[in-house]
């Protein structure tokens, strides 16, 4: 699955609706490529007061969760198709998210000879303007170097909009979310680290 490929191209996801039983204040946390969206689920199961919701590019795939939601009663739960590099400021409107999750993202397909980064200026930018003030980005990754690189891409820049919660360059050692990806379970399963990393929005939007 290449996330560049042409048919994923086009902005065509459409405006999520959030649950109108919680009402426009209550939190919101979105898992950015969420797959089987485990950590989504134990999220949602473990905080019934507010919006969580899971974004994938795969349709099949995303339709199936929002199905297993469904079945679950999880009605604080969405589910659906996006591709976060062009579709994330149609899915999710400005200023109205708490919590993003990027967990264990596939390095993005690049042309030959391009860095394969995951975090870049523009997913960053539009990160920033979907967030509440004082929101918080968390990225966790098995592979060392695609987390340095996105830790390179926000620490790096004074202007990036975020700051790292437990410092500067520094990796957070903990899960504080009381939920765990499918991935994060098999990387701890097998006795490797997880390399996260957790940023709050400032209020200067990046530049
Ligand atoms: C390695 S899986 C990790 C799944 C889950 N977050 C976890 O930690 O278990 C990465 C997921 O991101 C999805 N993905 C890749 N590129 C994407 C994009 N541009 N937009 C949305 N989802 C994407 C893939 O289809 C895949 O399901």
């Amino acid at each position: 699955m290449n996330p560049l490929g042409v048919q994923y191209a086009d902005a065509r996801a459409r405006p999520l609706s959030r649950p109108a039983h919680l009402g426009p204040d209550a939190e919101c946390d979105v898992e950015l490529g969420c797959a089987d969206a485990q950590f989504s689920f134990e999220l949602a199961r473990a905080h019934p007061e507010r919006v969580v919701v899971g974004l994938e590019i795969r349709e099949r795939v995303a339709e199936w969760g929002q199905r297993d939601a469904a079945d679950a009663a999880l009605t604080n739960l969405r589910i659906a198709y996006c591709n976060i590099n062009v579709d994330l400021d149609r899915v999710l409107a400005p200023a109205t998210v708490d919590r993003f999750h990027l967990l264990f993202p596939d390095p993005w397909f690049k042309a030959k000879h391009h860095k394969r980064r995951v975090i870049e200026a523009p997913l960053l930018a539009v990160l920033h303007s979907r967030l509440r003030p004082g929101g918080e980005l968390h990225f966790a990754s098995d592979i060392y170097e695609v987390a340095l690189e996105a830790m390179a891409e926000v620490d790096g820049d004074p202007h990036s909009g975020f700051v790292n919660l437990v410092g500067p360059w520094r990796f957070a050692r903990d899960n504080p979310y009381g939920a765990r990806s499918k991935r994060e379970a098999k990387t701890l399963g097998r006795g490797d680290r997880v390399w996260r990393l957790r940023w709050r929005r400032l209020d200067d939007a990046p530049g």
